[in-house]
């Protein structure tokens, strides 16, 4: 691929923080249980007078002051999500209003958790075909939406959350997306749903039944997830002749600390090697592997000239991997 540069980055994460305590008051479950089978600790969830294109501005505006660049810059504005406002209009176009951004081509990309990796596959097409692009790219979700409250299975694991990336053909920026890979597995029933499509059928007045919600066979997903996250690792590693040894920090998706920690050891990677923070977030799908990247780098935790691995997998299933070189201290100067 023709590598391009992440010039900024920014993220927003709700103030309003739901405890495994508080979950319990609402549905049978136990912070125990939570902890121990997923790692996830409290999640983040979106007040009610806010949307997902809030959550997506506000991070897009926070990307394009780290970036240094202004709204009427910006050629092509993309939003990765599985929680949009609306089916129509996108969300893309609802961001932009929100930023000022008049004229970018905008639009939505569904890829799920996998969502991140997905829009720097298409934004580095966008970028090789018009070398003069600045493409906005936004990942928020409001999943906790889409949460089924009475569904212990599903209800604890997800969380809100946005993060933005400006992306352009630069000498410079915050780090060099190198490389990308991006795959699917299409299957029908889809183990991993959410519901609020033309397949669902209500006319007006109807109430909505469980189908409407996020629905996952648990088990299903958590296999090929480990799967997918280490062949995606692997494939990447061989297509740019790297090794585990020489990437300083991994950045996965954020669903659960087993499935993290499973993928770490089939790479035979030591896990202070590996970001988690979704014992904080909890998983924010299109929007976890951003909202890590950014907050891994505020938090000192990618030195300057490091080698950075992303992976991710969600519903679909989708599933890919990138590779990012972060500027060394005289290039980011
Ligand atoms: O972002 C896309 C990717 N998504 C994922 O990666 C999620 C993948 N899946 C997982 O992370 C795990 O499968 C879960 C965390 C969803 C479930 O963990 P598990 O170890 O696979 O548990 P399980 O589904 O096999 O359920 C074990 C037991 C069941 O009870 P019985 O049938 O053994 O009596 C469940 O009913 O745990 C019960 N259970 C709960 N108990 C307390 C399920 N959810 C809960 C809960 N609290 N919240």
């Amino acid at each position: 691929m023709t590598p391009y540069q992440i010039l900024g980055l920014g993220s927003f994460i709700p103030a309003k923080s739901l405890s495994n305590d508080d979950l319990a008051k609402i549905v049978d479950t136990d912070d125990e249980w939570i902890v121990t089978r997923t790692g996830i600790r409290s999640r983040h969830v979106l007040d009610d007078s806010q949307n997902t294109s809030d959550m997506g501005a506000l991070a897009a505006q926070q990307a394009l002051n780290n970036a240094h660049i202004s709204p009427d810059q910006i050629t092509h504005v993309i939003v990765s999500t599985c929680s949009p406002d609306h089916l129509c209009p996108n969300t893309a176009c609802l961001v932009s209003y929100q930023l000022g951004i008049k004229g970018a081509m905008a639009f939505d990309l569904n890829a799920a958790c996998s969502g991140f990796l997905y829009g720097l596959e298409v934004a580095g097409g966008i970028l090789a075909n018009r070398p003069d692009a600045v493409v906005l790219f936004v990942c928020a979700e409001a999943l906790t939406r889409r949460v089924n409250w009475e569904d212990r299975t599903t209800c604890v694991l997800f969380g809100d959350g946005a993060a933005a990336a400006v992306l352009a053909r630069s000498p410079q920026g915050l780090a060099q997306v190198t490389e990308v890979c991006c795959h699917a597995d299409g299957r029908s029933p889809d183990p991993l749903s959410i519901g609020g499509g033309t397949a669902f059928h209500v006319k007006n007045g109807d109430p909505v039944d469980e189908n409407f919600f996020i629905r996952m066979e648990g088990r299903e997903v958590y296999r090929n997830g480990v799967r997918r996250m280490t062949e995606m690792c692997v494939q990447i590693l061989e297509k740019t002749g790297l090794t585990t040894e020489d990437i300083d920090v991994i950045i996965p998706h954020q669903a659960n600390l087993r499935i993290v920690e499973s993928v770490a050891s089939r790479l035979k990677a030591p896990m202070n090697k590996v970001f988690v923070n979704l014992d904080r977030f909890g998983n924010t799908s299109a929007a976890s592997v951003p909202i890590a990247l950014h907050e891994a780098m505020e938090a000192g935790r990618i030195p300057a000239g490091a080698r950075v691995l992303l992976t991710a997998f969600g519903g679909g299933f989708t599933y890919g991997s990138a590779i990012l070189q972060f500027s060394a201290p005289d290039a980011a100067d």
